[in-house]
């Protein structure tokens, strides 16, 4: 696992690099009008779809909804890009709405290493962006996963992104603080342990939270809890008023973007106050970049190493994920 989160820089290099060798239809070709953008992954094969939904928020021309369960949304038709993301190629929700988006004529591209998903992408032709076995871990792969997203929407013309310079400045960015990085990351594992993390930001980081949830539930094998601001002014607040002894087990993690919004930012100094008088157990961790990609990158990045460090702490490996194994094989 630390190999594979070292290698953070060299796949988004190798995801840039890689896509311009792909020959890939383009909408002029097919005389298609895309209306909208639907994407369907599971676990670490879909939440490069949400982030990628927060990054290109303000850039997408047209609608972009991501979709985690068996059943498209009805106004699916020949005007959707389809995008199938499973890295085994064989996961049964992502299968499903394969099935329906072709049933309904979208126009479909697979990001898969293999299985089903490109068996049926090479069968009927459909674009497909290959994804290296990294060590066949899913989760491992999202760099890789988030930059042929954010290629595929450029190369269709439903964004545009100066690439080549926004990933020469991450990795350069990445080269220069990345022993800064993996010493803040172990200290934070260390405040986590035994600890039930609360993961606390503005809306639009919502994905990298739910990224490092998912990373603590895989790699730390422990749960953790997300809730976003503004809407969680409106409920979740209310519920700070646990038993002394469960408030003691909590860590709030607060993060922050040069990006979040104002009123936001005045929310949470509230908010601070508020929990103060529940925990001590505050920290902040501001990201870092002279953009939103490389804040989103920087925030991934240091993430995935506090869940790999608080692995470490838990006394677990990191790779294995054999209850989730166990589950997919017991649906055969
Ligand atoms: O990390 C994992 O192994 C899971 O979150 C998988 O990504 C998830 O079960 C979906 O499988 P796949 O990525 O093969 O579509």
């Amino acid at each position: 696992m630390n190999e594979l989160i070292s290698s953070f820089s060299q796949q988004l290099e190798d995801a840039y690099f890689n896509f311009q060798k792909l020959s890939l239809s383009s909408f002029l070709d097919k005389n298609r009008n895309i209306s909208n953008i639907v994407m369907v992954g599971l676990g670490g094969s879909g939440i490069g779809g949400n982030l990628v939904q927060t990054i290109t928020r303000s850039l997408l021309k047209v609608p972009y909804q991501v979709c985690k369960t068996y059943n498209l949304p009805s106004y699916i038709d020949e005007n959707t890009l389809f995008i199938a993301s499973s890295f085994s190629g064989n996961t049964e929700e992502t299968l499903a709405s394969l099935e329906e988006a072709q049933r309904k004529g979208a126009y479909i591209v697979c990001l898969t290493s293999g299985g089903k998903v490109k068996e049926i992408a090479n069968q009927k032709g459909f674009d497909l962006v290959p994804l290296k076995s990294l060590a066949a871990c899913p989760r491992a792969h999202l760099p890789y996963s988030v930059t042929s997203l954010l290629l595929l929407l450029n190369h269709y013309g439903l964004i545009e992104i100066d690439f080549e310079k926004e990933i020469k400045e991450t990795v350069e960015s990445f080269n220069q603080k990345d022993e800064i990085i993996k010493k803040e990351a172990k200290q934070l594992a260390i405040a986590l342990k035994g600890k039930f993390p609360i993961l606390y930001a503005d809306a639009i980081l919502e994905p990298m939270l739910i990224r490092f949830q998912q990373q603590i539930n895989e790699n730390a094998k422990q749960l953790c809890h997300v809730a976003v601001f503004p809407e969680m002014n409106h409920n979740e607040l209310v519920g700070w008023h646990l038993p002394k002894d469960i408030l003691s087990k909590t860590h709030i993690l607060l993060f922050h973007s040069d990006y979040d919004h104002e009123r936001v930012n005045r929310r949470m100094e509230i908010c601070e106050n508020i929990f103060n008088k529940h925990t001590t157990a505050i920290t902040h961790i501001s990201a870092k970049g002279n953009s939103f990609l490389e804040q989103v990158f920087y925030l991934i990045y240091l993430t995935d190493w506090v869940s790999y460090y608080l692995a470490e702490e838990n006394g677990v490996d990191p790779f294995p994920v054999e209850v989730i194994n166990y589950l997919k094989s017991s649906l055969q």
